[in-house]
């Protein structure tokens, strides 16, 4: 859990591209520190898969970091444990946001096979989340799990938590690592966290 008061890390200690300098705040979580937890989230998903197919599907576009991040360790689990679990993976895309503002409309595009898994960015009131299972469900899987990188602590969310979840997070607004605003900051590769953005609002967003 990071804290509300979390302070972050400064800009300047990292190298930031030059035209998002003036947008952004603080690094709230380290790149380095989300591939550490994506590998121990990695290692439960394995343990509790049992010997199961898992059919991973990534929530784009956001989530798609983390997924790519997430399969790389079960590979790597994959290939050098005496357990394995088989994998095919799927993609399928919402869209829920506008703005810094989720909304009630929840759009969901593509994915031609069911999933055990979801890997998904970022969950805040949950209802992104709540829809896909919705219609996740009327196929009848075995299993869904999901895995999130982010769970947002925020008075606005519906009580849904994922399976799997990398870190509770303030109620910011976060970028980076293929989080956006408005389809920008999706290239910040280092993550980023806790970044101050002014772009055409009034007040502060906060991007990782
Ligand atoms: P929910 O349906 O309210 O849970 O919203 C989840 C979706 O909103 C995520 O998949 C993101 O696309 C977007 N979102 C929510 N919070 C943030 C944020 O802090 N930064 C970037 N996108 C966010
Ligand atoms: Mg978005």
């Amino acid at each position: 859990a990071i804290a509300d008061d979390e302070k972050g890390h400064e800009l300047d200690l990292f190298c930031v591209p030059r035209h998002y300098e003036n947008d952004l705040d603080k690094v709230i979580i380290p790149h380095g520190l989300i591939m550490d937890r994506t590998e121990r989230l990695a290692r439960d998903i394995i343990q509790d898969m049992g010997g199961h197919h898992i059919v991973a599907l990534c929530v784009l576009k956001g989530g798609y970091k983390f997924f790519a991040d997430l399969l790389d360790y079960i590979k790597a689990l994959n290939q050098n444990s005496d357990k394995s679990v088989p994998l095919t993976v799927d993609f399928i895309r919402v869209k829920s946001y506008c703005n810094d503002k989720s909304t009630n409309n929840v759009k969901v595009i593509g994915g031609d096979e069911l999933s055990n898994l979801a890997g998904k960015d970022i969950v805040e009131t949950g209802r992104t989340m709540q829809t896909l299972l919705s219609l996740l469900n009327e196929c009848n899987p075995k299993m869904v799990k999901v895995a999130s990188l982010l769970v947002k602590r925020t008075p606005r969310s519906s009580g849904y938590r994922p399976d799997y979840i990398g870190f509770e997070v303030p109620d910011a607004f976060l970028v980076g690592y293929a989080l956006d605003y408005n389809e920008y900051f999706r290239d910040l590769s280092v993550s980023y966290t806790n970044i101050k953005i002014n772009m055409h609002l009034n007040k502060n967003i906060y991007l990782y």
